[in-house]
């Protein structure tokens, strides 16, 4: 992945930090963001990987940290924002990112094991929640702050759970807009089509795929750099009057009414 150098640093002087950071989207966004000013904490359960990104965040000039967080831990994700606090001073933008999806289960809501349904949604699902509850007051001390949810066309597609997650994160997004907005904390999500990225890569058979971009008006997948636009577009201060919205970047696919 390249990363391309700011014209306008739109977030000097922000700290953001990046979920799921490690590798693929969010490695993406944890790249760009530090390629136009911010210092970047990549949160990651992938210790090897994220520190790898931090790494060449660094060599590119960036500000960056390699955090270690469970999202489905309320005390993970409070020590990581207390972690990215003490290294940076505060907390000013978050992307909730990390999920469960390269390495999924395909499996049907009768029959996936309780347990691993459990601990699926605990991660993408109430994972988005409890890093914001984690995060928010130290956005609220700095005077506000903004969040984008990593949501998905799933949301719209199918009701597995990964896409029952990804209608919960919609949910989630719309609720915390009204719960957030009194404090200057601006919430919204991204619903990405289908990324060419190598969980994907893993999660989905080529024939799918294929299938799949057959039917979308721009004819090809994305890539993490197509949704990097509308990520940094609604962290800044140029979508200030925007917040509890889901916006698809899917190439088309789908078309809402
Ligand atoms: N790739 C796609 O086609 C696509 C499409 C729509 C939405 N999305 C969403 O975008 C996000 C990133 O997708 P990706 O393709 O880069 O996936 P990925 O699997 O490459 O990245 C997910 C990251 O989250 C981390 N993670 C997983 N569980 C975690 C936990 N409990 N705590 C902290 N970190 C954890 C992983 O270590 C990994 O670095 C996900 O939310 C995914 O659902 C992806």
């Amino acid at each position: 992945m390249t990363n391309t150098s700011p014209h306008v640093a739109r977030f000097d002087g922000k700290v953001a930090v990046v979920t799921g950071g490690a590798q693929g989207i969010g490695e993406g966004y944890a790249r760009a963001l530090a390629a136009e000013g911010a210092s970047v904490a990549v949160a990651d359960l992938n210790r090897e990987a994220g520190s790898s990104v931090v790494k060449q965040i660094r060599q590119d000039g960036g500000k960056a940290t390699f955090v270690e967080v469970d999202v489905a831990q309320p005390e993970s994700a409070e020590a990581m924002a207390q972690a990215v606090v003490d290294e940076f001073g505060g907390i000013d933008l978050l992307v909730n990112n990390a999920a469960i999806y390269g390495t999924m289960k395909l499996d049907l809501l009768l029959t996936v094991p309780w347990d691993y349904y459990k601990r699926f949604m605990s991660v993408n699902l109430d994972g988005a929640l409890a890093v914001t509850r984690a995060v928010w007051p130290h956005m609220q001390a700095r005077g506000g702050g903004a969040i984008v949810n990593q949501s998905s066309t799933a949301a719209w597609l199918y009701s597995g759970f990964y896409g029952l997650a990804k209608t919960g994160v919609n949910g989630l997004t719309q609720q915390l807009a009204t719960e957030l907005g009194g404090n200057g904390i601006r919430i919204n999500a991204i619903a990405p089509g289908p990324i060419d990225t190598e969980a994907t890569r893993t999660v989905t058979p080529g024939n799918i795929v294929k299938d799949m971009v057959s039917k979308i008006p721009l004819k090809r997948m994305g890539t993490p750099e197509d949704l990097v636009g509308m990520c940094l577009f609604l962290l800044s201060d140029e979508a200030s009057w925007i917040t509890g919205q889901i916006f698809n970047v899917d190439g088309g696919q789908v078309v809402r009414s």
